[in-house]
């Protein structure tokens, strides 16, 4: 990431975890940018080395704790370097980390990273600070009118590292409460964003070039604006901003299976720029299991949202994501989840092997009674079913031109695909389905959309060839 302004500090910032923190590291860049700082590539040139944090599973949080590991012995070396922990992980150990990890100089949760400019200031003369968002319990509580879209609204619309795409945040936190999830703990109530903000974000970042809108939610879907009589729900937000002028794609994510109502998918099949992506994770495909995590919805409910989804919007591409060895998760529970796998026919899944977080109603109430090689080899079934689906949902592309938005040179270089001639790069871009598509062509072509010809296809990848004018 390039910084256009003068340098105080150089700063290191590796971000982990989900879209969210994607989008916070992005606004973070522009702030700091703003204050004078600069952004480096390499730790190891850095004045202060900042980790934007994930706390999801126990493994991200052990990711950052070898970083820091790391960050300690230079400290004992003698090398001045400020080290800052930001995000979930901040707030969920809060004072405790820096009890743990001395090395750490800055704490700062989610919700308290537009003040980073003045906690750096301050560890430049040695003074630590923790900065955390008030503290909730496992009741939601109502949201207040605080200001939460400080740092969104200050973003510099040309930033960040794709020139075409961008993040947008329609709300911030979740109350949904899925009894393993640590989310609505450490990211705070759900508040929706005022809708002019958005539009008007959303208005900027495309006249600077970005062709490609996400917006981002927890249960994105859940986003509701109340001002006086008027009520602007999530298919209504979607309208306004699909009649920006230049906006080529309108994606969201995630979503979740409650608040899904028709007017949504009515809004993705009838406004053309808003592509036909759903990201509706399922997490389980059994009744019990979806009971104890506490999701609010049957396996009927959920297949009943695939068939509305594929009736409404025909060509709709689905994305899953599921939880192997919830406590108590038999073998026909698990065979549940392989069979929803099937029905419903994803595009792709994310599949995760239980992580108890401490402070969740599922760790405090029931035996994470799933043994690590089960839940190992439940993941691997999983992935082998999701494999067969993905797989033929992309052979059925194959022999169709699709138009693909082009993100740059493929990152690791495709066996399956056609080596690259002199003068040209494997390229990777995306469809309005979000599908992988591997091809080559000069270089110059990022963030460019191109109509593809589909010859080849893996469980996750499409390959192709620009087709003939
Ligand atoms: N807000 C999104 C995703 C939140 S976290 C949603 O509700 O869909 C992303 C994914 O991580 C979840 O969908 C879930 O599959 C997984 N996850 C969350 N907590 C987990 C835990 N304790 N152990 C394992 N996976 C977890
Ligand atoms: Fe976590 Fe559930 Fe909220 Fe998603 S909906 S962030 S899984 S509590
Ligand atoms: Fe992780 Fe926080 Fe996102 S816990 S998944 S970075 S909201």
């Amino acid at each position: 990431m390039q910084c256009p302004t003068g340098r105080q500090m150089k700063v290191y910032l590796e971000t982990m975890g989900c879209q969210m923190n994607r989008l916070d590291s992005e606004l973070l860049v522009s702030r700091l940018c703003a204050a004078g700082h600069e952004i480096v590539d390499e730790p190891g040139q850095a004045d202060a080395v900042l980790y934007n944090t994930c706390s999801v599973r126990q493994h991200a949080e052990q990711k950052v704790l070898s970083r820091l590991g790391a960050d300690g012995q230079r400290k004992l070396t003698g090398r001045k370097l400020i080290v800052g922990v930001l995000g979930c992980m901040a707030q969920r150990k809060g004072e405790q980390l820096r009890k743990d990890c001395p090395q750490v100089d800055i704490v700062c949760a989610p919700g308290q990273l537009a003040r980073l400019p003045e906690l750096l200031a301050a560890a430049s003369e040695s003074v630590p600070s923790v900065a955390l968002d008030p503290k909730r319990t496992d009741q939601p509580r109502p949201a207040g009118n605080e200001v939460i879209d400080e740092l969104d609204l200050a973003r510099d619309p040309a930033g960040g590292a794709s020139s075409s795409q961008a993040f947008v945040r329609v709300m911030r936190g979740c109350d949904k409460f899925c009894t393993y999830c640590i989310v609505p703990f450490v990211r705070g109530p759900e508040v929706s964003r005022d809708p002019a903000r958005i539009a008007e974000e959303t208005r900027r970042l495309v006249d600077a070039g970005r062709t490609e809108i996400t917006l981002l939610g927890q249960t994105v879907n859940s986003y509701r604006w109340r001002a006086g009589e008027v009520t602007v729900r999530f298919s209504d937000l979607l309208s306004r901003l699909s009649s920006l002028p230049g906006l080529r794609r309108l994606r969201f994510v995630t979503s979740h299976p409650v608040d899904f109502g028709d007017d949504i998918l009515q809004a993705m099949a009838e406004l053309a720029n808003v592509c036909p992506y759903l990201h509706c994770p399922a997490q389980s495909g059994s009744d019990a299991v979806l009971s104890r995590m506490g999701r609010r919805y049957s396996r009927a409910d959920y297949d009943g949202l695939i068939d509305r989804a594929r009736a409404i919007v025909p060509d709709v591409s689905v994305a899953g994501d599921f939880i192997v060895g919830f406590p108590g998760e038999t073998e026909r529970d698990h065979q549940a989840s392989a069979e929803l796998i099937r029905r419903s026919g994803y595009k792709n899944s994310f599949i995760f092997k239980y992580s108890p977080r401490p402070g969740t109603a599922a760790a405090r109430e029931l035996s994470d009674d799933v043994d690590a090689a089960t839940k190992k080899r439940r993941n691997g079934e999983l992935l082998v079913v999701q494999n067969e689906v993905g797989l033929a949902r992309h052979q059925a592309l194959v022999g169709k031109t699709v138009e693909v938005l082009v993100e740059g040179p493929s990152p690791r270089a495709d066996r399956q695909a056609t080596p690259a001639a002199r003068g040209e790069t494997q390229l990777l871009g995306r469809t309005v389905g979000d599908h992988i598509v591997v091809f080559n062509g000069p270089d110059g072509l990022a963030g460019e959309y191109v109509d593809v010809m589909i010859t080849g296809a893996t469980a996750l990848t499409l390959f192709g060839q620009p087709a003939q004018k």
